[in-house]
């Protein structure tokens, strides 16, 4: 068995005993302090989807879909048993300082301070602004859900529990291009954000077309670097369908075109 599966037995176990009516002293079980559950789940964790599990949000988790170096996302099912997808970003992660730089400067967001675990949670917020801003303004991503702490649940894309695949993984043509380079000007544009970490790996080709997913590291376009994050975001897109031998606008007109 998989970490991952342990954990998700892990939580479907926390279903059959929720927090209040545990038995025996506090802190014994699978659930000691704040050690992380197999080597996936800290308590916090636990603890945060128990609560979306209590107030209705989820039904229960039903599998690992993807397990990242920052975080793992389940497959989930809601309370009218539509698919969720649960992201949980890993407190156990050193990688979350270098990630300060995408939340001091945007204006929605000051220093955070205490270490990792208040980054991490930090993280998922706006993470889930993020997706909420741009969802209302009509720019095609995954409909935030619920956040708490480190863990956001939002529309699940894909079949059966099987993630659309991104454009890292298909061969993309002119409606592709043409449907990441709308996202990117839509988010600008219509959000006021720049996504600050798209390419191919953060965009699902999906039922109704293209689709930007993994909105952690947005950023406002007031934020200083905004500029510098957008002709990443460009260049990163545009290197992408260069290689599947497109013809590609220049990116240096895409930034003045999404800019003007
Ligand atoms: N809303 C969603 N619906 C379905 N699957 C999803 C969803 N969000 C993420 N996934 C799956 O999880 C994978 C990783 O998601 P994401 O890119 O948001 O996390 P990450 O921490 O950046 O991981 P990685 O380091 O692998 O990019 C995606 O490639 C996809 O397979
Ligand atoms: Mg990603």
């Amino acid at each position: 068995m998989s970490q991952l599966d342990a954990a998700v037995d892990a939580l479907e176990g926390r279903l059959e005993a929720p927090l209040g009516r545990r038995r025996g002293p506090r802190g014994e079980g699978p659930f000691k302090g704040k050690k992380v559950v197999g080597e996936v789940f800290d308590r916090v964790t636990v603890h945060a989807i128990h609560s979306m599990i209590r107030e209705g949000t989820l039904a229960g988790v039903n599998g690992a879909v993807s397990a990242g170096k920052e975080s793992v996302v389940f497959w989930a099912s809601g309370s009218r048993g539509e698919d969720i997808a649960l992201k949980v970003y890993l407190v156990a992660t050193a990688g979350f300082r270098r990630r300060a730089a995408y939340m001091e400067g945007d204006p929605r967001f000051g220093r955070v301070r205490g270490g990792t675990r208040p980054m991490v949670h930090a993280w998922a917020q706006k993470e889930f602004k993020n997706l909420w801003r741009a969802r209302s303004r009509g720019v095609r991503v995954p409909r935030p859900v619920a956040v708490s702490k480190n863990v956001l649940a939002m529309e699940f894309v894909g079949e059966g529990g099987v993630p659309a695949r991104t454009l890292s993984a298909v061969r993309a043509g002119r409606a592709e291009y043409e449907g990441a380079m709308a996202i990117l000007e839509a988010l600008w544009r219509d959000a006021a954000l720049v996504h600050g970490d798209l390419s191919g790996y953060n965009l699902f080709l999906a039922a109704g077309g293209v689709m930007a997913f993994d909105l952690g590291s947005a950023v406002d376009t007031r934020h200083p670097r905004a500029i510098e994050f957008l002709k990443r975001d460009i260049g990163n897109v545009t290197g992408h369908f260069v290689r599947h031998g497109l013809e590609v606008e220049n990116p240096a007109d895409v930034l003045a075109r999404v800019t003007r």
